[in-house]
């Protein structure tokens, strides 16, 4: 891989991100969470827009700074097109074009999903990198799939959630238990003190490799219902019992159908990547796999996971070799195929 540097930029939902990667070394990655959110119980698009256009310019500044680089050391910039909120992608890619422009250097476009799996290659993300063909779990907040990866840009989707994302499960089940925005974090740190076997709730029962995660959420809102109408303080009193079963619940959903896809394709290198996959018992899941079926496992290290500006700088690197530029045309978009 060749060692030019590249800045990437993510703005892709309510994180503002920028890094700097040599080769796959990544030299600073920077993020601004935004914290408004948390009044409303999820995010709002305009609010996130706004945000970013105040945060962007420290946060490029910064990647810079921390980087130790002069700026015109930058010999590309990469940004996010999509898929996301479309007020958010388009500051990004706005600023990411004004800045190219104005240092004369390539833009590339980079798809967000394809990042959060080619994380993986970021020179520390693992012990070693996945060799291909491997499957790649991809569970964030707007999407839950399982992804064959053939080759660095030759993807296939082979299974998907029909309605809510699995991270989009923990945190409406959060708002259940009156737990802030996004709940996914909090539900991880409260099942620690909890039992997993504690409470019982409805799986889906889905063809092929597909997903559902809108069965469980009612299943545990019926069941909080019945139980708050006998005790009022159920919730509170049962918070990490709940907090422990709903996570085993949604983590034993998401193993079986990689499980299933590991064992019919014959596949025995296994990802996991986007915000979920910093769910602690979905990487202790992996680790048992690892031991018990002699599967080699590639979870990324925990700043990899979260929407970040490194796996972006990444992919924006994996194009760089390929000379695989943007027209300064380009628009952002909310939809964008893998
Ligand atoms: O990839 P990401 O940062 O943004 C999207 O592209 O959606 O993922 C955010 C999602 C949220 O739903 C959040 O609750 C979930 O990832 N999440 C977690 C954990 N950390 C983040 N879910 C469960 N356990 C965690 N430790
Ligand atoms: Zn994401």
């Amino acid at each position: 891989m060749s060692d030019s540097i590249i800045l990437g930029i993510e703005s892709s939902c309510d994180d503002t991100s920028a890094a700097i990667i040599k080769g796959n070394c990544i030299l600073s990655n920077i993020a601004a969470n935004q914290a408004i959110h948390k009044e409303y119980g999820g995010v709002v698009p305009e609010l996130a827009s706004r945000a970013h256009q105040q945060n962007i310019i420290p946060v490029v500044e910064k990647s810079i700074t921390k980087a130790n680089i002069q700026q015109n050391a930058i010999s590309a910039i990469g940004f996010t097109r999509g898929p996301g909120l479309l007020g958010s992608l388009l500051v990004g890619t706005s600023f990411a074009k004004s800045l190219a422009m104005s240092l004369n250097v390539p833009l590339i476009e980079v798809n967000h999903l394809q990042a959060h799996i080619l994380a993986h290659f970021i020179e520390d993300a693992n012990p070693m990198p996945p060799q291909f063909p491997f499957l790649c779990l991809t569970v964030s907040g707007g999407h839950t799939m399982i992804v064959l990866v053939k080759d660095y840009f030759d993807m296939e989707i082979i299974g998907k959630t029909i309605d809510d994302a699995a991270g989009e499960a923990f945190d409406k089940i959060g708002k259940i238990f009156d737990l802030d925005y996004p709940a996914g974090p909090i539900i991880d740190r409260l099942a620690r003190e909890g039992n997993p076997d504690a409470f019982t709730f409805n799986k889906p029962r889905m063809e092929n490799y597909d997903y559902s995660f809108s069965g469980i959420k009612t299943s545990v809102l019926y069941f909080i219902q019945k139980e708050v109408r006998k005790n009022p303080d159920f919730v509170k009193e049962n918070l990490n019992d709940l907090c422990a079963s709903v996570q085993r619940t949604i983590v034993e959903i998401l193993m079986a159908k990689l499980e299933k896809a590991a064992k019919e394709l014959n596949i025995k290198e296994v990802a996991i990547a986007g915000g979920v996959s910093a769910n602690s018992a979905l990487r202790k899941a992996m680790q048992d796999h690892h031991e018990k079926s002699g599967w080699n496992i590639y979870i990324p290290k925990f700043e990899y996971t979260t929407d970040n500006a490194a796996m972006i700088a990444m992919v924006a690197q994996l194009k760089y070799e390929r000379g695989e530029f943007t027209d300064m045309k380009t628009s952002a978009t909310a939809k964008y195929d893998l």
